[in-house]
């Protein structure tokens, strides 16, 4: 039997499509015992009761890597991390299943090793590999060859999830993206993305502003949010540094410095329109942790 607790984790960070990723110190704690035959789980809606559950298809990934024959499960789930809301849910219980077959087995493979393994069920890295190997990481996986780095965050910055009460499928918002972009609009991602991670590091607020900026995804994922522009606006007149969709959202994040902004922002909730929970996170530094 092992237990293992895996943390949520924030993709994109604006310009970072599908490459920037940061964990955070919001978790669900998993225990899995090996069984004769079938699945049981316990903690977990009936719909991700089956072999499809990601955390037992990571497990099974994880035994063919091996070469040993997958056997039954018996899963155990405490979930913190909301699903469908942007905040790595599925990555973290591939996060977990990898996590578990590998310790059981005697523990031969490395967690950048998992991401190669695990990163074509969802097909990129950037939610995955933070919540591996923890903090602010970029990461491709390259003819299934992983390349993760990890970059330093100022102490200082702190990460606030404004979430909404309704869900937002990856599928659905990967559809509204369009199949080419400008040419323009690459670069200007690339440069703020390279700029970003520094301004990151060194706690540079007006440079993070600045940096913290998309053209790729955001623009047309904004739409399928509802509250989003109400929701940026406050959150900007409320002194947040800089303001992103939380991987395919509908999270909106928030990236401040001080308690200043969570203070404001708090007095501020109830005049957006729907229903939005804050939670400020701190950064997770380990990733996915045998308990
Ligand atoms: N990079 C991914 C996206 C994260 O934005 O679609 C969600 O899985």
């Amino acid at each position: 039997m092992v237990t293992v607790r895996v943390p949520a984790t924030t993709a994109n960070i604006g310009p970072g499509f599908d490459t920037f990723g940061c964990a955070l110190a919001l978790y669900n704690t998993l225990t899995f015992e090996e069984t004769p035959s079938g699945y049981i789980f316990i903690g977990c809606d009936e719909a991700y009761q089956n072999e499809e559950n990601l955390a037992v298809v990571a497990y099974r990934k994880v035994m063919d890597a091996m070469g040993l024959p997958m056997p039954g499960l018996s899963v155990t789930i405490r979930a913190d991390i909301p699903v469908c809301r942007g905040l790595g849910s599925s990555a973290a219980m591939i996060a977990a299943g990898a996590s578990a077959a590998n310790a059981l087995h005697g523990s031969p493979y490395t967690p950048l090793e998992l991401l190669g393994i695990c990163n074509d069920i969802e097909g990129h890295p950037d939610n995955l590999a933070p919540a591996l190997l923890g903090g602010l990481v970029t990461s491709y996986v390259d003819d299934g060859i992983p390349v993760a780095v990890r970059y330093a965050l100022h102490p200082e910055l702190r990460f606030t999830a404004l979430i909404p009460d309704f869900e937002l499928s990856t599928h659905l918002a990967r559809s509204a993206l369009p199949k080419q972009v400008p040419f323009a609009d690459a670069v200007f991602n690339v440069s703020r993305a390279a700029v970003l991670l520094k301004a990151l590091e060194t706690g540079d607020r007006a440079i993070i502003a600045r940096s913290l900026q998309d053209r790729l995804h955001q623009p047309f994922r904004g739409k399928l949010i509802a509250g989003y522009e109400e929701v940026r606006d406050m959150a900007l007149s409320c002194g947040c540094t800089a303001f992103c969709i939380s991987g395919a959202g509908p999270t909106l994040l928030c990236l401040s410095f001080g308690e200043a902004f969570e203070q404001e922002m708090a007095k501020h909730m109830e005049e957006l329109p729907g229903r939005w929970r804050m939670l400020p996170m701190a950064v997770d530094h380990t990733g996915v942790q045998v308990v």
